[in-house]
């Protein structure tokens, strides 16, 4: 099937689309994304994602590239054009092409922005999250501004790789406390030995996950006990139940922490009911 990507206000076919060599997102890392899940063409937790995008430009100072509707429009047409009903679109927005240095150019350069889309099997995805998943440990080795969606994703991507070499599916990164501060692409949640839902503090050091915050809502509305205090391996090894949070993963139920199984091997009856939960909100509020 044929793929088209946005690049810089057109879609052209994927395997055709370029940015320029002097971008600052390829010589710089000087750019952020934004990830959202599709769901029957869709966009989840829409509003969500564009805060935080906002927010992260805002932040770095990058222009924004556009206006939230005219955005929403070219999200939509990516997911339509590559045919996606169930999948993610992600966005990455850099500070734009100039000179090569450092510091910002000046005058500054409009932004570039570049937008995917790819279909992902709900099916498949289900059965992998009723079988549960592996995660290991590595330690927190990113800088101090991970609350802002960064295409800077060198210690993500070799924590992942970590990860795969050991037959997990994800990595949790560990503090100097010995404390999780979250995953190389999602937030680390478990429910504790007194029946607890726990997830960090999301002020500590960590991306907002847009997931987690829609959890929240699920979470109290079905009245379950919340506490945003941070875990140790040991704490999560020793829980009831352990699972993550993403736009990737949606919410993964976890069975087996760097090679110890979690009770019984098996996802739990709060992360199984909290994954259709949160599916079931997505959908509804889907646009
Ligand atoms: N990752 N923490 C990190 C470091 C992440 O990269 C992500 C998302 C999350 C969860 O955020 P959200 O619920 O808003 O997706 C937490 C995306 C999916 C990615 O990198 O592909």
């Amino acid at each position: 099937m044929s793929r088209f990507a946005y690049v810089n206000g057109r879609f052209v076919r994927h395997g055709e689309a370029v940015v320029h060599i002097e971008d600052r997102g390829y010589q710089l890392a000087d750019g952020v994304y934004e990830v959202w899940a599709v769901f029957d063409g869709k966009l989840a937790d829409a509003e969500g994602h564009f805060t935080r995008l906002w927010r992260s430009l805002d932040e770095l100072r990058i222009t924004h590239p556009m206006g939230q509707a005219a955005l929403t429009f070219v999200l939509r047409e990516a997911v339509r054009r590559n045919k996606v009903r169930d999948g993610l679109v992600y966005l990455q927005v850099t500070r734009g092409v100039a000179r090569r240095d450092h510091a910002f150019p000046n005058p500054g350069v409009a932004p570039s922005m570049v937008i995917t889309a790819k279909s992902v099997d709900r099916e498949l995805a289900e059965r992998k999250a009723a079988q549960g998943a592996s995660v290991i440990s590595v330690p927190e080795n990113r800088w101090g501004r991970c609350d802002i969606k960064s295409i800077g994703l060198l210690p993500n991507a070799l924590a992942k790789q970590a990860a795969r070499e050991r037959g997990a599916v994800e990595a949790w990164f560990v503090d100097e406390l010995g404390l999780v501060t979250e995953g190389a692409s999602s937030n680390a949640w478990i429910v504790d030995a007194e029946g607890n839902l726990r997830t960090r503090d999301a002020n500590a050091n960590i991306l907002r996950g847009i997931t987690r915050s829609t959890l929240f809502e699920v979470i109290r509305e079905a009245g379950l006990p919340i506490n945003e205090k941070p875990f140790t391996i040991a704490e999560a090894q020793g829980a009831r139940e352990a699972f993550v949070t993403g736009a990737g993963t949606l919410v993964l139920p976890i069975v087996n922490i760097d090679g110890v199984k979690l009770g019984d091997g098996l996802p739990g009856p709060v992360a199984t009911r909290l994954r259709r939960l949160y599916i079931q909100r997505a959908k509804e509020k889907a646009v």
